[in-house]
């Protein structure tokens, strides 16, 4: 839209053209005129005064026509502007106007307008945005907090023998940590969104970081009863390490999180043409066609059963980070069979 033609500062050749026609006529009109009078009379003094008279009344008709040119071709553009910038002013994003340049060409004012409809509908977006995540960020603190009064109440009775105590004051902890997982992912993500946190590159050695993440969860992984593959390249890369732990942290707790007891985690490291390829598998609950659309949203939560073990934010930031290096991410998975998450990273220095 916005390579569209439209009148060079409001000049129009069809518009100087009525204009030229509209003179012209009135000049014949007024010859025309003063030929009919010197016919019929010689007095100088008569003719002055009827011509005055003429070129007056002319003149008014000039006007008129200017008027009228303006309010059709100035005046109803701009005043549908300021309605529709008021409107915008007072919070109502709805507002659209409507573009129909005659001949398919547009004035300067049809491409206002259609600036003004676009600014309207990204306005209105990121409204709707912003309602969205303020409700979700209060669903998702009114649940542990919820649990933290109810817990805290239940810990005054001085009767609990101590392993009912234990075990209320291990789900009080829990509550406790989901509220600050989650505050510490939104202000990461607000980071990365705000770029406020910049990507410091330097050498990895890939093979030994991903190794090191992986045996971080080996005693979750174990306590699931779960085979563990790991097939690893050596791989040297020039990345921001701060920021890939953020990914294999959220797609390795995301395998053992959704797959159930017995079950395979596989995690293999390729180099593939300058490019570092890291596939986490799992033989998990899968993700449905309907959920993988969404799962790179903010707050969305595919599998109900495992909500309140997360909180919809890891595979958001996942992408934010992947998009901040420049890699791609992308998901393989059916239903009951399992799922598998590949990264390509460029930067890979030792192939
Ligand atoms: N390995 C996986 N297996 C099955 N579903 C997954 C897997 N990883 C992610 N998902 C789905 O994607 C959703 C979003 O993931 P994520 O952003 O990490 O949120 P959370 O883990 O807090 O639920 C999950 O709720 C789940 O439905
Ligand atoms: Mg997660």
């Amino acid at each position: 839209m916005r390579n569209r033609k439209f009148r060079n500062g409001g000049f129009s050749f069809v518009g100087a053209l009525i204009f030229l026609t509209i003179i012209a006529l009135i000049i014949q009109i007024a010859v025309l005129i003063y030929d009919y009078i010197i016919q019929r009379t010689d007095d100088k003094g008569l003719i002055a005064v009827l011509m005055l008279v003429v070129i007056v009344i002319l003149s008014l008709i000039c006007t008129v026509i200017d008027w009228i040119r303006r309010k059709i071709t100035i005046d109803r553009p701009v005043k549908r502007i300021l309605e529709a910038t008021e409107q915008i002013a007072s919070g109502d994003f709805s507002v659209r106007l409507d573009i129909e340049g005659p001949y398919g060409r547009y004035s300067q004012y049809e491409v206002i307008m259609e600036n003004i409809n676009v600014l309207a509908a990204e306005l209105g977006k990121s409204e709707v945005l912003k309602t969205d995540f303020i409700a979700n960020v209060s669903h998702e603190l009114k649940t542990p907090l919820a649990v933290i009064q109810n817990y805290a109440m239940l810990l005054q009775d001085e009767g609990l023998d101590g392993e009912t105590r234990k075990r209320y004051a291990k789900t009080l902890t829990q509550a406790a940590k989901r509220l600050s997982d989650l505050i510490t992912n939104i202000l990461k993500l607000n980071k990365l969104e705000n770029q406020e946190i910049k990507p410091e590159f330097e050498k990895i050695n890939l093979t030994e970081t991903l190794a090191q993440t992986v045996l971080s969860y080996e005693d979750w992984i174990e306590s699931k009863k779960l085979e563990l593959n790991c097939d690893f390249d050596d791989v040297l890369i020039v990345s921001a390490p701060s920021l890939l732990e953020i990914v294999w942290n959220n797609l390795l707790s995301n395998a053992v999180k959704f797959t159930e007891e017995g079950g395979r985690i596989s995690v293999s490291l390729k180099a593939e043409n300058g490019k570092a390829v890291v596939r986490i598998s799992d033989t998990g609950c899968g993700i449905s066609p309907e959920t993988g659309v969404r799962i790179f949203e903010k707050f969305y939560q595919g599998d109900t059963s495992h909500a309140g073990e997360g909180n919809g934010l890891g595979l958001a930031l996942v992408k934010k980070v992947i998009d901040i290096l420049g890699g791609e991410i992308s998901v393989n998975s059916a239903i009951g069979k399992g799922s598998t998450f590949t990264i390509v990273l460029k930067g890979v220095v030792n192939e």
